[in-house]
């Protein structure tokens, strides 16, 4: 059956037209999940940076990790390629979900993957939002759910980042009492920041009870603080999505996960008939599984990530250039004594450096990914020759 097809089964139709979809929606929808959104909208590269990546520079404006995945996940992946006349060799999403489970202390029944994290957060806005119940998200934030609810025509309504930085919990809920959905990004994409698991909860216990909570843990293997997964064991309101994109060095490989209790993955997954979910390749699902309980090796590459992100806003700093405070991710962002963010990555580029784009909330500033320790010199240097000029 394609999606259009499963959409239009009596029983999906009723949901989706009792939530405000209508017949021209579903079209949409299945665009949507079947991967054939014109516009590129959905691609997570192209929500990742405005400019096309410049093969050759030093790569830092998407966000990607400097170096490629874990050794042991490699490792995992190439041995899987000989098998790759089989499906499923040997119960590859089963040895996933073990791996996981036993990492995050969560039931396996509460973990799910795709092929990295866009999909199920394009998936979790067509399910728990709609042209009757909108989407709530601070601002700046990852702006892929924005496009998302646009294309499906439910309300985005953005509230500002609370004086630290952190989503404004208190600011949401206010903002749209009523939504569908709640959009929490910690570390938050492009400032890095954290949101307290408090606030997450607080937001959780005051939301409607038929709204969903998603917490978008993209960046936290770079923060060494309490993730929010466990709040999935205990409430059937919230998800939790994960990538292998970012710290795990996968993003062209795919994987991703999402912690939910059961009804809400059924839900989400309903639309294609399971899929997405279940056809993954099985060199991402091994390089993952292999990665994930590898501690130490994750907390090197933090730590790694760390010095080099300390040493170049130092630097900044040292210029006398504003870098907003408290990221905890492989991403800062900073002004540049009046020189427009533009203007900035063009410079830049000409020096074969191509840094990230800026955000309308805060339009003077450039959002920085951390590369490796090389890259970051490159970008010192380049930044005092443009800023000399
Ligand atoms: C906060 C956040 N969530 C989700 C994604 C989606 O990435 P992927 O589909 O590679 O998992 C990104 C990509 O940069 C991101 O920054």
């Amino acid at each position: 059956m394609t999606i259009l097809e499963t959409l239009r089964t009596p029983e999906i139709t009723e949901d989706l037209r009792g939530r405000g979809y209508s017949r021209r929606d579903m079209g949409r929808i299945a665009a949507l999940l079947g991967g054939t959104v014109a516009l590129g909208r959905a691609a997570p590269a192209f929500a990742q940076q405005s400019a096309k990546a410049v093969v050759g520079a030093v790569r830092i404006g998407s966000n990607e990790c400097w170096t490629g995945p874990l050794p042991a996940g490699a490792n995992a992946a190439m041995k899987i390629v000989m098998e790759g006349n089989r499906y499923e060799p040997n119960d590859e999403h089963a040895k996933l979900f073990a791996a996981v489970s036993a990492v995050e202390g969560l039931p396996a029944t509460h973990i799910k993957a795709w092929p990295g994290s866009s999909d199920p957060l394009n998936r979790a806005a067509v399910t728990f939002a709609s042209p009757a119940r909108g989407i709530v998200t601070a601002d700046p934030t990852y702006e892929q759910i924005w496009r998302t609810g646009a294309w499906i025509g439910a309300k985005v309504t953005k509230a500002p980042l609370g004086p630290q930085y952190q989503h404004d919990v208190k600011a949401m809920l206010a903002a749209d009492p009523n939504a569908g959905l709640y959009y929490v990004c910690s570390p938050n994409n492009p400032t890095g920041t954290l949101t307290p698991i408090a606030d997450i909860v607080w937001l959780a216990e005051n939301k409607p009870k038929d709204a969903v909570l998603i917490v978008d843990e993209a960046y936290i293997h770079f923060a060494d603080v309490p993730n929010a997964a466990k709040l999935v064991a205990a409430r059937d309101d919230v998800l939790v999505m994960r990538t292998f994109s970012k710290l795990f060095g996968m993003a062209g490989m795919r994987l991703g996960l999402t912690f939910a209790a059961p009804s809400l993955h059924d839900k989400m997954m309903r639309y294609d008939g399971m899929q997405v979910t279940n056809m993954l390749p099985m060199t991402a699902v091994a390089c993952g599984t292999a990665s994930i309980p590898l501690a130490s090796e994750i907390k090197a590459r933090r730590d790694e990530m760390i010095a080099v992100r300390e040493k170049t806003i130092a630097h900044l700093q040292n210029r006398g250039l504003k870098v907003l405070p408290g990221s905890h991710a492989n991403m800062f962002m900073t002004e540049w004594k009046g020189k427009a963010p533009k203007e900035m990555m063009a410079a830049l580029l000409a020096q074969n450096v191509q840094i990230g784009r800026s955000w309308t909330a805060y339009p003077t500033m450039s959002r920085v990914t951390v590369g490796s320790a090389a890259d970051m010199e490159k970008f010192r240097i380049a930044v005092d020759k443009v800023l000399m000029a």
